[in-house]
């Protein structure tokens, strides 16, 4: 069907893309993977060390403990579609430059459309950027927020929890409480919470990417129950 082959090209043209200066020292580009009907998509950074090597997404240490996170959310890999906001590895993991994000999003960006996943989970502070631009991770992580009418959950990084060993527990309880989402598809109210103010102090940096609108500020979810054409026409609002 026509989703199904889409994703399939997509993965095809991001193998063979040249759009930014991340083509040139990649050894596979990293797609992203799962199956084309899913409730729960994860979005990281970008491809590591590993993943350049194998072309899949979170395969090394940090994938390892994704795999540990989604099981505190009763789900497996196989379940999710997980991918990057930039498809290709950064030298020495350093973060996406602008043009970087600017160049790669059409892919993602399409992802998303195709899938129309109930949930976006995203994964460190430069998957949020892209449809969250107020709060720190700090104070957002494990917040539900509704972007134009797409659930978007903001996560710490597993990687984060390999260098800051003390944000192991809070990822894991951050994960588990999607499982109520599973069972019944709706987030549990502790996570629909808004956010503490922030004071000026603690005010964001301003995101690496200039593509979350201001108009996409946390909200409460909306009611359950919309059809799926305003669901799709909120979609591609988002974009
Ligand atoms: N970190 C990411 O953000 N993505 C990967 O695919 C692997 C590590
Ligand atoms: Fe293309 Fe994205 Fe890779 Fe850049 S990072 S070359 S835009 S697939």
């Amino acid at each position: 069907m026509y989703t199904d082959q889409r994703l399939q090209e997509i993965r095809e043209e991001v193998n063979l893309c040249q759009r930014c200066a991340l083509a040139k020292n990649r050894l596979h580009a990293v797609p992203g993977e799962g199956p084309s009907k899913v409730d729960i998509m994860l979005i990281g950074e970008a491809p590591g060390f590993h993943e350049n090597r194998q072309g899949k997404p979170f395969v090394g240490q940090a994938g390892q403990l994704l795999e540990e996170l989604l099981q505190a959310a009763g789900l497996t890999r196989d379940q999710v579609f997980i991918t990057n906001v930039v498809k290709c590895r950064p030298p020495n993991n350093r973060d996406p430059l602008p043009e970087e994000l600017t160049a790669c999003q059409l892919y993602l960006d399409e992802q998303i459309a195709l899938l129309k996943p109930e949930v976006i989970v995203t994964l460190g502070r430069i998957s949020m950027a892209k449809f969250v631009d107020a709060g720190r991770i700090s104070a957002i992580h494990g917040r539900t927020h509704n972007v134009n009418g797409q659930k978007v959950v903001t996560m710490y990084h597993p990687a984060a929890a390999l260098h800051q060993p003390n944000l192991r527990p809070i990822l894991i309880q951050d994960f588990a409480r999607l499982k109520k989402f599973i069972s019944t598809g709706s987030l549990p109210a502790s996570i629909e919470a808004e956010p503490e103010a922030l004071t000026p102090a603690e005010a964001p940096q301003p995101a690496p990417q200039a593509n979350a609108q201001s108009s996409q500020t946390i909200t409460a979810l909306p009611t359950p129950g919309k059809s799926e054409e305003q669901k799709s026409s909120e979609q591609l609002s988002l974009f």
